[in-house]
Formats: C-alpha cells, structure tokens, sequence
C-alpha cells in the first residue's frame, strides 16, 4: 500500500507532522442520523482523560482473567457503548453491549460464536490496535493502523481485518450512502438467517476504511442504536437479507475519518 492511504489512530496531534499526507482515523462519532445533534453523531472520547472528563467510569481493566484486553468504559451505566483504551489511556477499540437476560430478539445461543458474556451483559468487539498489545505501557500508539481486530468469543479468537482493500475481497460489497461511504458485509446474501449474522460491517471511502458499524437483530431501546428497516438496508447493501422484513436491526454506524462525514457518494471508491 503507498504510504498515503496509511492510516492512523490516537494522539493524532503527536504523528500528524510524521505523516501530513495520510488518511487520518481523526473522530469518533457514533450513531447515523438525520441532524449533527444529540446522539447523532456524537463525538466520543478519544482519549481516557477526556472520557473521566465527561463522566465515563471503568468497567474493567488489564486485570488477570479480564475477557478483554485494555480498559472498558461507559457511561451512564449504558452499556450500548463500551469505549477501551489502552493502558496509556489511547482509544484502542469499541463494544456494543446489551442485557444477556434481555435480548430483545437477538438469538444469543447462536451470536455466541461472536460475542462475550460478562456480567450479566453480552458485548460483540472490536480492535483498533492489536489487543495483545493494549496492556503493555510501552506501545507506540502513533503507529499506523494496519488492521483492525474483531474478537470472536473469547479474546485469544481474533479475526484480523486489514484496514486496506486486501481485507474487503472476502467481503461482501455493499453500497455507497452519503456520510456512511461504501458498506461491507460479511457473509450477508438475501436468504441470510437472522439468526446470526455477522454483527461488524465496514465503512470505506476512496478505498480506505474509514469507519465501521455493528449490526444486530435485535430491537434495543437505547437512543445510540439505528434502527433500518429492509427498505433502508436496500440503500446500504446489494443484498439485504430478506429476513429483515419481520425483525428489528439495531445498528451502530462508527465513523473514524472526518472525510467520510463528507462523502457524497457521487464518485466510485
Ligand atoms: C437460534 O438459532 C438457532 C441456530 O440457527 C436456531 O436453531 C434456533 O431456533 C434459534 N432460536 C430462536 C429462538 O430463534
Ligand atoms: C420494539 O420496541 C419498541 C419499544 O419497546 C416497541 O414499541 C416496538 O413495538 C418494538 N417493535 C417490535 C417489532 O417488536
């Protein structure tokens, strides 16, 4: 990959001179929406200090036995968005969680094989940085992102999504939707079963992965969640397993690039 579609996370400020000309993981918002407001599109701590800030607490931590790595963070006792970051308190990666004992809908015994319980709570992850590297202080968090790390199960179940287009050919090519880039599922046709689909999809722009979401089959109440129904999933995707027709989706776009708030879609990438 030439340099300039290297992309990088963290203290953005402590890099940026290093590499002026790369795309730039520079936000992270969370949540589509019809307006910039409340939780649409929210802007999320990117750094632990700015999450003690703004009311996070620690929900876990680099403990022994933890069944993630880094440190988790919500807020308001919401566990829709759990935040990690790693020992030295740089994003590192984000969860969507819910009630175990309340899945509305979701069919937990077969979305076991992607998620973890902890708590009373079920969490699907996913990586920004090599998670065996979060509790380590002496990690270089200006490194590029070379990939993304989603945890299937239990944290030594790593599936490793490059950031770059070698990752999306086992992918299924979604479409181009203004502010969320071109979607990518995994594995999703129209005959799909709603019982566990894949629950992370991607967000590229101009061939860099600027985003990403986690879908789930399931109807949650919490304000961060998106709720798209089979007609809205036919803007996104190709192939919008049918089976959305009687089901709930609770879905959270997360957007890691400014640019991809600006994509209008009207060129191909
Ligand atoms: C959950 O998924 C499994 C595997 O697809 C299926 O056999 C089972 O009937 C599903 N349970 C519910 C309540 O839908
Ligand atoms: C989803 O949950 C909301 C709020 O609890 C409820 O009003 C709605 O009827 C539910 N939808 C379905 C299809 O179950």
């Amino acid at each position: 990959m030439p340099r300039a579609s290297s992309r990088l996370l963290g203290l953005v400020t402590c890099c940026f001179a290093l590499l002026a000309d790369a795309v730039v993981w520079d936000i992270l918002r969370t949540t589509y929406g019809p307006s910039m407001t409340g939780v649409y599109f929210q802007s999320q701590p990117r750094t632990r200090s700015d999450a003690l800030d703004q009311g996070w607490t620690k929900l876990s931590g680099c403990e022994q036995g933890s069944k993630w790595r880094g440190e988790r963070y919500i807020r308001n006792d919401d566990h829709t968005i759990v935040l990690i970051y790693d020992v030295s308190g740089n994003i590192a990666g984000i969860q969507t969680g819910f009630e175990t004992n309340d899945p509305r809908g979701l069919n937990v015994t077969a979305m076991a094989k992607y998620t973890q319980e902890d708590g009373g709570y079920t969490y699907v992850t996913t990586y920004f940085a090599d998670p065996k590297q979060l509790c380590d202080a002496s990690r270089n968090a200006c490194s590029e992102v070379e990939n993304i790390y989603f945890q299937r199960g239990s944290c030594d179940n790593l599936m490793t999504i490059s950031t770059d287009l070698s990752a999306v050919s086992s992918w299924t090519l979604g479409k181009c939707f203004p502010k969320m880039g071109v979607h990518y599922a995994y594995g999703y046709t129209t005959t799909s079963s709603c019982d566990d689909l894949f629950p992370l999809f991607l967000l590229y722009d101009q061939g860099v992965m600027k985003g990403i979401g986690f879908a789930l089959i399931a109807n949650f109440t919490s304000p961060h969640y998106e709720h798209p129904t089979l007609d809205n999933l036919k803007w996104m995707l190709y192939e919008a397993p049918q089976c959305v027709s009687t089901r709930v989706v609770s879905s959270i776009h997360i957007f890691l690039s400014q640019s991809l708030l600006e994509t209008t879609c009207k060129t191909s990438g």
